[in-house]
Order: structure tokens, then sequence, then C-alpha cells
């Protein structure tokens, strides 16, 4: 099965189920959305009014903002994939709670094991908190953190939220600097991978 079939599958999956904690609540289950052969996941937190109404995560203000600091590196947004913590929303855009992360993470575990990402960006505390729970956002931000997560070796680079950087001049002006710290990030990542390669390939040629 190619990787969209098996989300197609996991998301028919997460409808039908009655157990998830927020869902009586919801207009809409809201997945995810993007390139599914990405190497990077942008993991927000929750969908908000729009979101559960479109069923589509951050196609509000926030993500209006979320496009444009991908459009500063020149990653559209359809080429990343782009998820939460919860997939409905929480009533009066309250925090998540942390049994509602733990129900809602048995599926988000599998979207990532799906995707499997080479670089997850976590937007806000919640998603870091699932990567790096002892971090705090504002000594973190920005920084690369090589993390192991089911035999999987990726890197977390927590950001912070959107909504937060619309609240405040001062995370508006650091969200957009970490933003452009990606592109070394990705490239560092992509080079890693070719010294990974090369003995393979310089063995073979010996044979
Ligand atoms: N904020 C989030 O964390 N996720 C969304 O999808 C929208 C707003």
């Amino acid at each position: 099965m190619s990787k969209e079939e098996l989300l197609d599958e996991l998301k028919k999956k997460m409808e039908e189920d009655e157990s998830l904690p927020l869902k009586k609540g919801a207009t809409n289950l809201v997945f995810g959305v993007g390139n599914s052969d990405t190497k990077v996941l942008c993991l927000g937190e929750g969908p908000g009014y729009w979101e559960d109404q479109k069923g589509e995560p951050f196609v509000g203000n926030a993500g209006k903002l979320l496009d444009s600091l991908l459009q500063s590196i020149k990653l559209p947004r359809e080429e990343v994939y782009i998820t939460n913590v919860v997939h409905h929303r929480p009533p009066e855009n309250r925090d998540p709670l942390p049994e509602e992360i733990a129900a809602y993470g048995v599926y988000l575990d599998k979207i990532i094991e799906i995707i499997d990402p080479k670089v997850i960006v976590t937007l806000g505390r919640f998603s870091m908190g699932k990567f790096l729970p002892t971090a705090r956002i504002s000594g973190v931000h920005g920084k690369k953190f090589n993390v192991r997560w089911k035999e999987k070796d990726m890197a977390v680079v927590p950001m912070y939220h959107p909504a937060a950087a619309l609240r405040n001049g001062e995370v508006m002006r650091q969200i957009k600097e970490d933003f452009l710290k990606l592109p070394g990030i990705l490239e560092e990542l992509r080079n890693r991978q070719k010294e990974v390669v090369k003995p393979e390939v310089e063995q073979m040629e010996l044979v």
C-alpha cells in the first residue's frame, strides 16, 4: 500500500473511533494534510474554529502565518505534511488534556510512522512535549535535537506556536528567525545522509 492509502485507511479508522475524547463537541476530524513523501512534518497543537469547520489543519490566522513562514524559506505548504497533537477541536480552544493527548497520540504515532519524516517541526509546547518533555520552549526554540523515536533517527526542531507569534511581536521576530534556520538544518541532514551512503558505494566499487 502507498503512504496515501495507508493514511486514508488510518483516517477512516479514526473517523469511526467513537472513543476519541473530543469527538462529541467537534464538527470535523482534522486529520492532516500535505505531501506524504515529505521529509518535513509540521506538528501543531489542535484544531481551532476554522480547522474544525473545514477539516484541515492550520487554515485560520495561525495557518496563514505558518504558510508565510514556509514561503519565507521557499518551502510551500504543499511540500510538507501538517498535522496536530489532537485531531478534534477542544471546546473553547482550551489546551488539550494529558489523557486527550494520549488518546490521539495512538493515531499520531501511526501518522508519523507512515510519513517517516527526517525533521519534525513542533509548533508550540504541546507538540514539543511529545519529543522533548523536559524542555522549555524559550530555551530551545529554533535549535535542532537529534531524537531516536521508535527506532528511527530524526531531528526535532521546536518552534513557537504561530498563534503566540500573532499575539507577541518579540515571539514573531523569533519565529521568523527560527524558520530561516530550517534550510541549513535540512542541508546538513542531506549531507549526513550522503556520508552514510558513501562507504557502501566505495565498497561496491572495490568488489
Ligand atoms: N493551531 C494549531 O495548533 N493547529 C491548527 O491546526 C490550527 C491552529
